[in-house]
Protein backbone atom coordinates (compact mmCIF):
# COMPACT_ATOMS: atom_id res chain seq x y z
CA UNK A 1 0.00 0.00 0.00
CA UNK A 2 0.99 3.63 -0.69
CA UNK A 3 1.73 5.71 2.54
CA UNK A 4 3.16 8.55 3.67
CA UNK A 5 6.58 9.48 4.80
CA UNK A 6 5.52 10.59 8.34
CA UNK A 7 3.49 6.96 9.17
CA UNK A 8 6.63 5.13 7.77
CA UNK A 9 9.26 7.03 9.23
CA UNK A 10 7.49 6.95 12.47
CA UNK A 11 7.77 3.38 12.94
CA UNK A 12 11.11 3.57 12.26
CA UNK A 13 12.02 6.12 15.03
CA UNK A 14 9.88 4.07 17.25
CA UNK A 15 11.72 0.90 16.67
CA UNK A 16 14.99 2.92 15.98
CA UNK A 17 15.93 1.52 12.37
CA UNK A 18 16.53 3.45 8.88
CA UNK A 19 15.58 3.38 5.47
CA UNK A 20 16.92 3.07 2.21
CA UNK A 21 15.85 5.83 -0.27
CA UNK A 22 16.33 4.81 -3.86
CA UNK A 23 16.45 6.94 -6.71
CA UNK A 24 14.31 5.33 -9.54
CA UNK A 25 14.35 5.64 -13.59
CA UNK A 26 13.07 2.54 -14.96
CA UNK A 27 11.84 -0.94 -14.09
CA UNK A 28 14.59 -2.99 -13.65
CA UNK A 29 15.77 -0.18 -10.54
CA UNK A 30 11.88 -0.67 -9.43
CA UNK A 31 11.80 -4.07 -9.90
CA UNK A 32 15.14 -4.68 -8.06
CA UNK A 33 13.88 -2.52 -5.07
CA UNK A 34 10.42 -4.49 -4.46
CA UNK A 35 12.39 -8.33 -5.05
CA UNK A 36 14.85 -6.55 -1.77
CA UNK A 37 12.38 -5.57 0.03
CA UNK A 38 10.12 -8.78 -0.35
CA UNK A 39 12.61 -11.04 0.31
CA UNK A 40 13.90 -9.15 3.58
CA UNK A 41 10.39 -7.88 4.70
CA UNK A 42 11.48 -4.36 4.35
CA UNK A 43 9.53 -1.04 3.91
CA UNK A 44 10.18 0.84 0.96
CA UNK A 45 10.37 4.40 0.11
CA UNK A 46 11.02 5.24 -3.84
CA UNK A 47 12.11 8.68 -4.84
CA UNK A 48 11.78 10.45 -8.71
CA UNK A 49 14.23 13.45 -9.13
CA UNK A 50 14.11 16.27 -11.68
CA UNK A 51 16.64 14.12 -13.70
CA UNK A 52 14.16 10.81 -13.53
CA UNK A 53 10.97 12.79 -14.69
CA UNK A 54 12.55 13.90 -17.51
CA UNK A 55 14.07 10.65 -18.58
CA UNK A 56 11.02 8.44 -17.63
CA UNK A 57 8.41 10.99 -17.82
CA UNK A 58 6.03 11.63 -14.67
CA UNK A 59 3.34 9.70 -15.46
CA UNK A 60 5.42 6.74 -16.18
CA UNK A 61 7.70 7.27 -13.01
CA UNK A 62 4.14 7.17 -11.12
CA UNK A 63 2.78 4.47 -12.83
CA UNK A 64 5.93 2.10 -12.43
CA UNK A 65 5.39 3.10 -8.23
CA UNK A 66 2.28 1.95 -9.11
CA UNK A 67 2.88 -0.94 -10.65
CA UNK A 68 4.76 -1.99 -7.46
CA UNK A 69 2.67 -1.53 -5.03
CA UNK A 70 -0.18 -3.47 -6.97
CA UNK A 71 2.35 -6.21 -7.91
CA UNK A 72 3.72 -6.24 -4.00
CA UNK A 73 0.58 -5.25 -1.84
CA UNK A 74 1.63 -6.49 1.31
CA UNK A 75 4.98 -4.07 1.27
CA UNK A 76 4.25 -0.34 2.60
CA UNK A 77 5.41 2.19 -0.07
CA UNK A 78 6.22 5.97 0.04
CA UNK A 79 6.14 7.57 -3.29
CA UNK A 80 8.24 9.89 -2.89
CA UNK A 81 9.76 13.63 -4.78
CA UNK A 82 12.98 14.09 -4.78
CA UNK A 83 14.80 17.46 -4.67
CA UNK A 84 12.03 19.77 -5.68
CA UNK A 85 13.22 23.21 -6.28
CA UNK A 86 10.16 25.54 -5.54
CA UNK A 87 6.32 24.77 -4.25
CA UNK A 88 5.18 24.75 -7.63
CA UNK A 89 7.19 21.84 -8.62
CA UNK A 90 5.94 20.14 -4.74
CA UNK A 91 2.08 21.07 -5.80
CA UNK A 92 2.66 19.11 -9.36
CA UNK A 93 3.71 16.14 -7.54
CA UNK A 94 1.08 16.05 -5.51
CA UNK A 95 -1.60 16.65 -7.39
CA UNK A 96 0.06 13.45 -9.26
CA UNK A 97 -0.47 11.45 -6.18
CA UNK A 98 3.06 11.65 -4.02
CA UNK A 99 2.59 10.67 -0.94
CA UNK A 100 5.88 12.43 0.15
CA UNK A 101 7.87 15.87 -2.01
CA UNK A 102 11.11 17.20 -0.60
CA UNK A 103 11.46 21.21 -1.15
CA UNK A 104 14.79 22.08 -0.91
CA UNK A 105 15.00 25.42 -0.46
CA UNK A 106 18.38 25.28 0.45
CA UNK A 107 19.66 25.82 -3.13
CA UNK A 108 17.55 28.78 -5.71
CA UNK A 109 15.26 26.97 -8.05
CA UNK A 110 18.53 26.57 -10.51
CA UNK A 111 19.74 23.83 -8.05
CA UNK A 112 22.99 25.64 -7.54
CA UNK A 113 22.65 28.79 -5.97
CA UNK A 114 23.01 28.60 -1.87
CA UNK A 115 20.17 30.53 -0.69
CA UNK A 116 19.50 32.79 2.58
CA UNK A 117 17.74 31.25 5.65
CA UNK A 118 14.94 33.45 4.85
CA UNK A 119 14.07 32.21 1.59
CA UNK A 120 14.69 28.81 2.79
CA UNK A 121 11.95 29.00 5.21
CA UNK A 122 9.62 30.50 3.30
CA UNK A 123 9.43 28.55 0.33
CA UNK A 124 9.31 25.50 2.71
CA UNK A 125 6.58 26.66 4.80
CA UNK A 126 4.65 27.29 1.62
CA UNK A 127 5.38 23.33 0.60
CA UNK A 128 4.51 22.18 3.98
CA UNK A 129 1.20 24.01 4.21
CA UNK A 130 0.13 22.83 0.35
CA UNK A 131 1.09 19.00 1.36
CA UNK A 132 -0.18 18.68 4.63
CA UNK A 133 -3.75 19.89 3.68
CA UNK A 134 -3.51 16.90 1.26
CA UNK A 135 -2.20 14.21 3.72
CA UNK A 136 1.57 14.54 2.10
CA UNK A 137 4.36 14.15 3.50
CA UNK A 138 7.44 17.06 3.51
CA UNK A 139 11.10 16.71 3.51
CA UNK A 140 13.35 19.66 4.06
CA UNK A 141 16.65 20.69 3.89
CA UNK A 142 19.31 22.78 6.10
CA UNK A 143 22.69 23.39 4.80
CA UNK A 144 25.02 22.83 1.96
CA UNK A 145 25.88 19.07 1.00
CA UNK A 146 29.18 18.75 0.79
CA UNK A 147 32.69 16.82 1.49
CA UNK A 148 34.45 17.99 4.45
CA UNK A 149 37.24 16.40 2.72
CA UNK A 150 36.88 18.46 -0.40
CA UNK A 151 34.83 21.47 0.75
CA UNK A 152 33.02 20.07 -2.71
CA UNK A 153 29.19 19.06 -3.54
CA UNK A 154 29.43 16.28 -6.05
CA UNK A 155 29.28 16.38 -9.67
CA UNK A 156 27.09 14.18 -11.04
CA UNK A 157 23.40 15.68 -11.42
CA UNK A 158 21.49 18.73 -11.73
CA UNK A 159 21.34 19.67 -7.97
CA UNK A 160 24.41 20.64 -5.85
CA UNK A 161 26.13 24.25 -4.68
CA UNK A 162 28.73 25.38 -7.02
CA UNK A 163 32.10 25.86 -5.90
CA UNK A 164 33.72 25.54 -2.79
CA UNK A 165 31.74 25.35 0.25
CA UNK A 166 33.13 26.94 3.98
CA UNK A 167 32.77 24.85 7.21
CA UNK A 168 29.43 26.88 8.46
CA UNK A 169 27.97 25.22 5.38
CA UNK A 170 28.64 21.75 5.49
CA UNK A 171 27.51 21.61 9.07
CA UNK A 172 24.19 21.87 9.74
CA UNK A 173 23.86 24.33 13.00
CA UNK A 174 21.77 22.49 15.80
CA UNK A 175 20.05 25.90 17.10
CA UNK A 176 19.06 26.92 13.45
CA UNK A 177 17.58 23.38 12.67
CA UNK A 178 15.60 23.48 15.53
CA UNK A 179 13.93 27.12 14.89
CA UNK A 180 13.61 25.99 11.11
CA UNK A 181 11.81 23.12 11.76
CA UNK A 182 9.55 25.41 14.51
CA UNK A 183 9.08 27.67 11.40
CA UNK A 184 8.43 24.93 8.84
CA UNK A 185 6.69 22.06 10.35
CA UNK A 186 8.76 19.81 8.21
CA UNK A 187 8.15 16.29 8.80
CA UNK A 188 11.63 14.90 8.03
CA UNK A 189 15.21 17.00 7.76
CA UNK A 190 18.08 16.61 5.29
CA UNK A 191 21.20 17.57 7.07
CA UNK A 192 24.63 18.39 5.89
CA UNK A 193 26.78 16.08 7.63
CA UNK A 194 29.51 15.69 5.26
CA UNK A 195 27.86 13.80 2.56
CA UNK A 196 27.83 14.56 -0.89
CA UNK A 197 25.72 13.20 -4.16
CA UNK A 198 27.73 11.41 -6.76
CA UNK A 199 30.25 9.14 -7.08
CA UNK A 200 32.92 11.37 -6.10
CA UNK A 201 32.64 11.91 -2.84
CA UNK A 202 36.26 11.36 -1.16
CA UNK A 203 39.32 10.77 -3.26
CA UNK A 204 41.58 8.88 0.32
CA UNK A 205 40.17 6.21 1.52
CA UNK A 206 37.58 5.98 4.51
CA UNK A 207 39.25 6.13 8.12
CA UNK A 208 36.29 6.00 9.82
CA UNK A 209 34.91 9.93 9.91
CA UNK A 210 33.65 10.54 7.35
CA UNK A 211 30.40 11.86 8.64
CA UNK A 212 30.18 14.17 11.43
CA UNK A 213 28.66 11.86 13.75
CA UNK A 214 29.11 14.58 16.64
CA UNK A 215 27.11 17.05 14.60
CA UNK A 216 24.06 14.34 14.18
CA UNK A 217 24.03 13.52 17.69
CA UNK A 218 23.59 17.25 18.37
CA UNK A 219 21.03 18.07 16.26
CA UNK A 220 19.04 14.83 17.72
CA UNK A 221 19.53 16.33 20.58
CA UNK A 222 17.96 19.29 19.66
CA UNK A 223 14.78 18.41 17.27
CA UNK A 224 14.24 14.44 18.84
CA UNK A 225 11.26 14.48 16.96
CA UNK A 226 12.18 15.74 13.36
CA UNK A 227 13.17 12.39 11.16
CA UNK A 228 17.15 13.05 10.29
CA UNK A 229 17.72 12.17 6.09
CA UNK A 230 21.26 11.54 4.98
CA UNK A 231 21.65 12.75 1.63
CA UNK A 232 25.03 11.66 -0.69
CA UNK A 233 24.98 8.31 1.29
CA UNK A 234 25.87 5.89 -1.61
CA UNK A 235 28.82 3.87 -0.34
CA UNK A 236 30.51 3.58 -3.78
CA UNK A 237 31.74 -0.09 -3.47
CA UNK A 238 34.84 -1.04 -4.58
CA UNK A 239 33.88 -4.29 -5.76
CA UNK A 240 31.67 -2.40 -8.72
CA UNK A 241 34.46 0.05 -9.72
CA UNK A 242 36.81 -2.77 -10.48
CA UNK A 243 33.74 -4.84 -12.39
CA UNK A 244 33.24 -1.77 -14.02
CA UNK A 245 37.04 -1.30 -14.90
CA UNK A 246 37.99 -4.42 -15.74
CA UNK A 247 35.18 -4.61 -18.64
CA UNK A 248 36.31 -1.31 -19.94
CA UNK A 249 35.60 0.99 -17.80
CA UNK A 250 37.74 3.94 -16.98
CA UNK A 251 35.91 5.51 -13.14
CA UNK A 252 39.32 7.16 -11.09
CA UNK A 253 39.79 6.12 -7.59
CA UNK A 254 37.27 7.58 -5.39
CA UNK A 255 35.60 6.42 -1.98
CA UNK A 256 31.91 6.71 -0.70
CA UNK A 257 30.41 6.74 2.65
CA UNK A 258 31.19 3.45 4.62
CA UNK A 259 27.77 1.36 5.50
CA UNK A 260 28.78 1.18 9.11
CA UNK A 261 28.97 4.89 9.13
CA UNK A 262 25.41 4.99 8.21
CA UNK A 263 24.55 3.16 10.91
CA UNK A 264 26.35 5.00 13.28
CA UNK A 265 23.79 8.13 12.43
CA UNK A 266 20.87 5.45 12.03
CA UNK A 267 21.69 5.08 15.99
CA UNK A 268 21.43 9.36 16.47
CA UNK A 269 18.02 10.06 14.62
CA UNK A 270 18.98 9.26 11.30
CA UNK A 271 15.37 7.80 9.37
CA UNK A 272 15.86 8.07 5.32
CA UNK A 273 19.24 7.49 3.83
CA UNK A 274 18.98 8.49 -0.02
CA UNK A 275 21.63 5.93 -2.49
CA UNK A 276 21.29 6.82 -6.14
CA UNK A 277 25.06 6.52 -7.21
CA UNK A 278 25.50 2.53 -5.50
CA UNK A 279 22.80 1.21 -8.14
CA UNK A 280 24.16 2.98 -10.83
CA UNK A 281 27.52 1.60 -10.43
CA UNK A 282 25.94 -2.00 -9.60
CA UNK A 283 23.77 -1.71 -12.68
CA UNK A 284 26.66 -0.36 -15.00
CA UNK A 285 29.26 -3.14 -14.20
CA UNK A 286 26.69 -5.97 -14.57
CA UNK A 287 26.13 -4.85 -18.07
CA UNK A 288 29.80 -4.51 -18.94
CA UNK A 289 30.68 -7.72 -17.19
CA UNK A 290 27.82 -9.57 -19.08
CA UNK A 291 28.04 -7.91 -22.33
CA UNK A 292 32.14 -8.13 -22.36
CA UNK A 293 31.66 -12.09 -21.57
CA UNK A 294 28.62 -12.41 -23.85
CA UNK A 295 29.64 -10.58 -26.79
CA UNK A 296 27.12 -12.08 -29.16
CA UNK A 297 24.36 -11.47 -27.02
CA UNK A 298 21.94 -8.69 -28.34
CA UNK A 299 18.49 -9.03 -26.38
CA UNK A 300 18.81 -6.52 -23.98
CA UNK A 301 16.74 -8.40 -21.80
CA UNK A 302 19.83 -10.32 -21.04
CA UNK A 303 21.86 -7.71 -19.84
CA UNK A 304 19.26 -5.78 -18.12
CA UNK A 305 17.99 -8.85 -15.79
CA UNK A 306 21.56 -8.72 -14.88
CA UNK A 307 21.37 -4.95 -13.55
CA UNK A 308 18.20 -5.79 -11.50
CA UNK A 309 19.69 -9.08 -9.50
CA UNK A 310 23.10 -6.42 -9.57
CA UNK A 311 20.61 -4.26 -7.57
CA UNK A 312 18.85 -6.66 -5.80
CA UNK A 313 21.72 -7.91 -3.98
CA UNK A 314 22.90 -4.06 -3.29
CA UNK A 315 19.61 -3.06 -1.94
CA UNK A 316 19.34 -6.25 0.34
CA UNK A 317 22.85 -5.30 1.76
CA UNK A 318 21.38 -2.01 2.78
CA UNK A 319 18.49 -3.32 3.92
CA UNK A 320 19.75 -5.89 6.61
CA UNK A 321 22.50 -3.31 7.71
CA UNK A 322 20.03 -0.36 8.03
CA UNK A 323 17.69 -2.68 10.26
CA UNK A 324 14.99 -2.20 7.74
CA UNK A 325 14.86 -5.56 7.13
CA UNK A 326 11.59 -7.36 9.17
CA UNK A 327 9.58 -3.94 9.25
CA UNK A 328 7.47 -4.39 6.68
O1 LIG B 1 19.59 14.16 -6.25
C1 LIG B 1 20.36 13.31 -6.57
C2 LIG B 1 20.06 12.08 -7.30
O2 LIG B 1 21.26 11.37 -7.45
C3 LIG B 1 19.31 12.30 -8.60
O3 LIG B 1 20.12 12.51 -9.70
O4 LIG B 1 18.84 14.17 -11.11
O5 LIG B 1 20.65 12.72 -12.10
O6 LIG B 1 18.46 11.73 -11.42
P1 LIG B 1 19.49 12.80 -11.16
P1 LIG C 1 24.20 9.39 -3.87
O1 LIG C 1 24.69 10.13 -5.07
O2 LIG C 1 25.26 9.30 -2.81
O3 LIG C 1 23.64 8.07 -4.21
O4 LIG C 1 23.02 10.26 -3.20
C1 LIG C 1 21.72 10.28 -3.75
C2 LIG C 1 20.84 11.35 -3.16
O5 LIG C 1 21.14 11.97 -2.17
C3 LIG C 1 19.56 11.58 -3.86
O6 LIG C 1 18.84 12.65 -3.30
NA1 LIG D 1 14.90 13.76 -0.90
ZN1 LIG E 1 19.95 14.32 -2.58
Amino acid sequence: ALISMRQMLDHAAEYGYGIPAFNVNNLEQMRAIMEAADVTDSPVIVQASAGARKYAGAPFLRHLILAAVEEFPHIPVVMHQDHGTSPAVCQRSIQLGFSSVMMDGSLGEDGKTPTDYAYNVDVTRRAVDMAHACGVSVEGELGCLGSLETGMAGEEDGIGAEGKLGMEQLLTDPEEAAEFVKATHVDALAIAIGTSHGAYKFTQPPTGDTLSIQRIKEIHARIPDTHLVMHGSSSVPQEWLDVINQHGGQIPETYGVPVEEIVEGIKHGVRKVNIDTDLRLASTGAVRRFLSENPSEFDPRKFLKETVSAMRELCIARYEAFGTAGNA
